[in-house]
């Protein structure tokens, strides 16, 4: 959902559905607009929870697992539905699963300083980084970017996952294990672009069975103003921008 544009106003009502922590950490912030993408992405949250349990928006409450992946609870119960989310400039996201997963997403006109690259990315992610024209670099130091946030938010160990242990084939996007003990096949990973605006990824380990058919939806901040019962159905409407090849 794009918040670009979104006054803290338009969002204020929509705070009623969430608890007093949440309002809190939302109050905290500094400045006006991390707040609203802070109200804006646990609202949809809470949103895309209800639609996946048929529980009220108002009802979740969330406990942060060691590293900090919530886990979303209906009482003392697990409320049986995984999520994650994401937070960016101008753009929130949410997913929702039966299945531990992960979530990125971040604008492309995000300023990248290409020396840090080094810091995060294997020599593998390196060197191909490196082979596109330059013009292309940013994009595909988001694209890792997003792949490799996905990974360690869909396993929850957040920055506490070793980042060299592990590497992104970025088209299709696959991952490998270096350091790892873990089997890649098992793994599977999306990249969209939202408007031509921000890069999303979402990854996890598929789960028995046939492989789960990813979603991807996009979501107007009217929807959720639209109607005072927060507990509504989201209207929205789908997103088919695949990412393709880089050169
Ligand atoms: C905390 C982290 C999990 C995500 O941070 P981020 O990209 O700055 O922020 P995002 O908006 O995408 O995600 C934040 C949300 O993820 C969830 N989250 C927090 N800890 C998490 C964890 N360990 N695993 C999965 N999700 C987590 C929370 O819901 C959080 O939002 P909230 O605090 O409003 O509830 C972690 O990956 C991080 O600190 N990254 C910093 C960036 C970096 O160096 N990345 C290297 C990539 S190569």
């Amino acid at each position: 959902m794009r918040v670009d544009g979104l006054e803290e106003a338009s969002v204020a009502p929509w705070a009623s559905v969430l608890n007093e922590s949440e309002r809190a950490r939302a109050a905290r912030f500094v400045f006006p607009r991390n707040r609203v993408e802070y109200v804006a992405a646990h609202v949809l949250a809470r949103r895309a929870l209800a639609a996946a349990t048929g529980y009220p928006a108002a009802e979740f409450h969330f406990e942060a697992g060691v590293h900090g992946k919530p886990v979303a609870r209906i009482g003392d119960t697990a409320a049986g539905t995984h999520f994650n989310l994401s937070h960016s400039r101008g753009m929130v996201a949410v997913a929702v699963a039966p299945f531990e997963h992960g979530l990125d997403v971040e604008p492309l006109d995000r300023s990248i300083n290409l020396s840090i690259a080094g810091r995060y990315f294997c020599p593998e992610e390196i060197a191909w980084l490196s082979g596109l024209p330059q013009a292309r670099q940013g994009e595909g130091f988001l694209r890792l970017w997003t792949l490799k946030e996905a990974f360690i938010k869909a396993t929850g160990l957040g920055l506490t996952q070793e980042l060299d242990g592990f590497w992104f084939q970025v088209f299709p996007p696959a991952i490998r294990f270096k350091d790892i003990a873990d089997d890649p096949a098992a793994w599977r990973f999306e990249q969209r672009d939202l408007d031509g605006k921000f890069m999303a990824a979402v990854g996890f380990r598929a789960p028995p069975g046939p492989a789960p058919l990813v979603t991807w939806w996009q979501v107007e901040p009217d929807a959720l103003s639209a109607t005072g019962d927060p507990s509504a159905p989201i209207s929205r409407r789908p997103v088919n921008s695949v990412v393709g090849p880089m050169s």
